[in-house]
């Protein structure tokens, strides 16, 4: 709970939140922050973790297994504040997390579904490893306008 200060500071930004799901609220008050950090910190099976940069949470990646017949699969998902992109943090980030989705989590397959037009997350996704699917014509709204979403994946080679 002792991130909340850095989590806001990071996530209380127009330029994260319009790239992400409608779910990572914007304005990114306290009370969002609190209300995410004590859903995090309170799962069984964790699956949200900080960025840590220089001893703050300067961001967050996770992951969110499926269930039934997809669940050796797991969307993954990451955001970094603005003032330290372009640094290799959030492919770094990425790589760990699909590791531990891999290895701990034994899980089978890690995608992602950016927005097509988000060069940022869909180059994060190659240089992690991932292989482009397929683009998911008007898979999504945002804002009120139709996205294409482009499907990205990696399979454990392990499995
Ligand atoms: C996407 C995001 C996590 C990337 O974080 P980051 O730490 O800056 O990423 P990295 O530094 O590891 O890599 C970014 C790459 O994108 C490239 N890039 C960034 N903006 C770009 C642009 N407008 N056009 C072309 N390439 C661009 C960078 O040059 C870099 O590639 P390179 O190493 O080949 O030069 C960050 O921009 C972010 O939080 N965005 C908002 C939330 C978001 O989009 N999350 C992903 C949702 S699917």
């Amino acid at each position: 709970m002792q991130d909340i200060e850095s989590l806001v500071r990071h996530a209380d930004n127009a330029r994260v939140a319009q790239r992400l799901r409608d779910r990572f609220p914007h304005p990114y008050t306290r009370g969002a922050g609190l209300a995410f950090l004590r859903h995090a910190t309170s799962s069984i099976r964790p699956g949200n973790f900080a960025i840590e940069v220089d001893g703050e949470a300067a961001g967050g990646v996770g992951f969110v297994p499926g269930t039934d017949v997809e669940r050796y699969s797991a969307e993954v998902g990451y955001w970094l504040g603005e003032s330290l992109w372009g640094r290799g943090i959030a492919t770094e980030a990425l790589k760990l997390v699909t590791g531990y989705c891999f290895g701990s989590e034994h899980l089978l397959r890690c995608f992602a579904v950016p927005f097509a037009s988000n060069v940022a997350s869909v180059r994060v996704l190659e240089k992690a490893g991932y292989t482009l699917e397929g683009i998911l014509r008007s898979s999504s709204v945002k804002a009120g306008r139709p996205r294409d979403q482009a499907m990205y994946s990696r399979i454990n080679p392990e499995w």
